[in-house]
């Protein structure tokens, strides 16, 4: 018999903006992910604010998905799959933000798309925004720190839910919503909430006033879709790396408990409905104004979600007397005290790979807040190779994906965690987030693409495709 339950949510995860392209087609307005370029390892993406015609834009074309959904849905159904994870380019819907009416072509495209997993059998898992927002919104309204983008965001929900409430059942509002609190790397800011911060702002009590918008509208979105249709399964969904204490030293303990606050923040108000001790203390003792409005305890409260999604690729360390980091650490979890995990080891992106560290993930959020938990993405970004035959032998990837999907295992079996899914990222090669990349792949499925936008954009199954194949099949009995 199974460890898992026989419904488990096996599937793939991807990012409309990551894999989709046709970014100017039918009616899609300028989202902001359509103005950074590309980067690379230790060099950023640039923001560029508007598409200047002497710079790459990775995310145009992504791999052009758009056009060939058709063919990938079908390798995704040949796969196994049963569920898929994606997002809805909101651009696509209402291209500037703030239209009453929807874009009917983006709308369609949604309608086909839906069509096409649900002919497999396939369930759509769907997150409204995932680091995009409409280019618009971000210049003219400020983004998130603009209340009024709440009421823009709820009205693009309520859009969708009514268009998709007989073909989607699960949702997510927000992806890694708490990813924006690290402010050394603004693109996290920028793709979330469309907010950059100004000189002689305080990037704190600006990041908290953004972040207050959005729990709002998250919370609103959860509401009218529990109206629209009351079986709906509406999570969050934040990016969690665990922080572990460098000793068992007392204040290396305080030190990673205060750091875990900042990973804790938004699901604390997101699943519980209020503001956490913490944080209240934290606005009074810094006279933070967070733009707060009577009525929003009552707002908060009524949108709790029913799940808490979350990705999961590594964890990081705190020290309390911890040298200020060096850039080489932001990709270890970007806080100030964080130092090397010296038990494991880290991908050649320096991402610290320790599948302990998602069983343990998985218990402290289950303890934390005893609703049922999705691993959305997890996975392992590297360079592939092909060898003469025309193959790509990615054991290493498998590596990473079995000892992940046997510590989830072991979290359930052995330690009663509630677990709906799981959902490896970029089951198929699509554009890094963070540094605008082809070459940065975590596919299942290769895709001919590279750095420079060149490839002919074919599509080659990797090892890891039958390995994961056989992974479903057997319900996780077989890794
Ligand atoms: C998560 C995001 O942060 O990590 C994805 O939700 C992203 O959008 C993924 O792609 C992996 O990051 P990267 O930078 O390796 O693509």
């Amino acid at each position: 018999m199974s460890k898992l339950p026989n419904n488990f949510l096996w599937g793939g995860a991807l990012a409309a903006n990551q894999f989709e392209g046709g970014y100017n087609e039918d009616g899609k307005g300028l989202s902001v992910i359509d103005v950074m370029t590309a980067g690379e390892h230790g060099k950023p993406r640039q923001i560029t604010k508007q598409v200047d015609p002497e710079k790459y834009y990775p995310n145009h074309v992504g791999i052009d998905f758009y056009h060939k959904y058709k063919e990938d849905i079908a390798l995704f159904n040949e796969m196994g799959l049963k569920c898929l994870r994606t997002s809805i380019a909101w651009t696509r819907i209402f291209p500037n933000g703030d239209e009453e009416q929807p874009n009917e072509a983006g709308l369609k495209f949604y309608d086909d798309l839906f069509d096409e997993l649900l002919k497999y059998g396939i369930e759509p898992v769907i997150t409204l925004s995932h680091f995009e927002i409409p280019l618009h919104l971000a210049t003219e309204y400020g983004g998130f720190r603009n209340r009024k983008v709440a009421d823009f965001f709820a009205h693009f929900a309520e859009t969708v839910f009514e268009r998709y409430k007989n073909k989607v059942k699960y949702w997510m509002t927000f992806n890694e919503i708490n990813n924006q609190m690290d402010t050394d790397n603004p693109i996290f800011l920028w793709t979330n909430s469309g907010v950059t911060i100004e000189e002689n702002e305080n990037p704190e009590e600006v990041l908290y006033q953004v972040a207050h918008n959005e729990l709002i509208a998250s919370a609103k979105a959860v509401k009218i879709g529990k109206t629209i249709n009351p079986d709906f399964q509406i999570g969050a969904m934040i990016s969690h790396v665990p922080i572990y204490p460098y000793s068992c030293n007392p204040e290396d303990m305080m030190e990673a408990v205060k750091a875990n606050r900042l990973r804790f923040f938004f699901p604390d108000v997101q699943v519980r409905g209020f503001y956490p001790g913490y944080a209240n203390k934290m606005f009074e003792t810094k006279g933070y104004d967070i733009g707060w409005v009577t009525g929003d305890d009552q707002i908060l409260q009524e949108g709790t979600v029913d799940y808490l999604g979350f990705s999961y690729y590594m964890s990081t360390v705190v020290k309390h007397d911890a040298e200020a980091y060096t850039g080489e650490n932001v990709t270890n979890g970007g806080l100030p005290n964080s130092v090397d995990n010296p038990y494991i080891e880290q991908s050649d992106w320096g991402w610290a790979i320790d599948p302990t560290g998602l069983r343990y993930t998985l218990n402290v959020l289950y303890d934390r807040y005893q609703i049922p938990l999705f691993i959305v993405e997890n996975g392992l970004g590297a360079v592939d190779k092909f060898d003469d035959k025309g193959n790509i032998h990615d054991d290493y990837r498998i590596d990473y994906l079995r000892s992940h999907i046997k510590a989830s295992i072991d979290a359930v079996h052995e330690d009663g965690v509630n677990l709906m899914g799981y959902t490896p990222w970029g089951i198929i090669d699509i554009v890094s987030f963070t540094t605008g990349e082809m070459k940065k792949r975590y596919g299942l499925i290769h895709v001919d693409r590279d750095n420079n936008g060149e490839g002919s954009l074919k599509r080659t199954k990797k090892d890891s495709f039958d390995w994961f194949k056989n992974v479903i099949q057997t319900n996780g009995e077989s890794i």
